[in-house]
């Protein structure tokens, strides 16, 4: 099978039901924290768990809010806010900007899934010819 650059894995994080709007929740991915946000209007946002300015893995446990109609997300350390949809950095608070990686999320039944890019065949495999 060849991967097509748009491709990817979806593993499973949680049951839809155990995320609760508003709040969000933090999986275990491929070794990776990801923290997973409801929002009131149902939609599913993936970003990393790894607040980047502080260093730990708190974004999970962050405020969620709006901007405008940017869906955000307060870091729980030093506040800078996140756009939940892209992972940037709105308020910096006169730091460096550092950004949020993010994942997409779908929901196959009622299982939320997050998207990985399909993993590369390894280095020393053998590629039938
Ligand atoms: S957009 Fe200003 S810090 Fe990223």
């Amino acid at each position: 099978m060849t991967a097509g650059p748009d491709e990817r894995d979806w593993l499973a994080v949680c049951q839809l039901a155990d995320l609760v709007p508003e709040r969000g929740a933090a999986a275990l991915v491929r070794g990776e924290q990801v923290a997973v946000f409801r929002l009131l209007d149902g939609r599913l946002l993936a970003v990393a768990n790894l607040d980047p300015f502080s260093g730990a893995h708190v974004m999970a446990r962050g405020i969620v809010g709006t901007r405008g109609d940017i869906p955000t997300v307060a870091s729980p350390m030093y506040k800078q806010i996140f756009d939940l949809r892209t992972g940037r950095c709105l308020e910096p608070l006169g730091k460096e900007p550092l950004h949020l990686a993010t994942w997409p999320v779908r929901v196959a039944d009622t299982v939320v899934m997050i998207g990985y890019p399909v993993r590369a065949a390894s280095p020393g495999a053998l590629v039938p010819t």
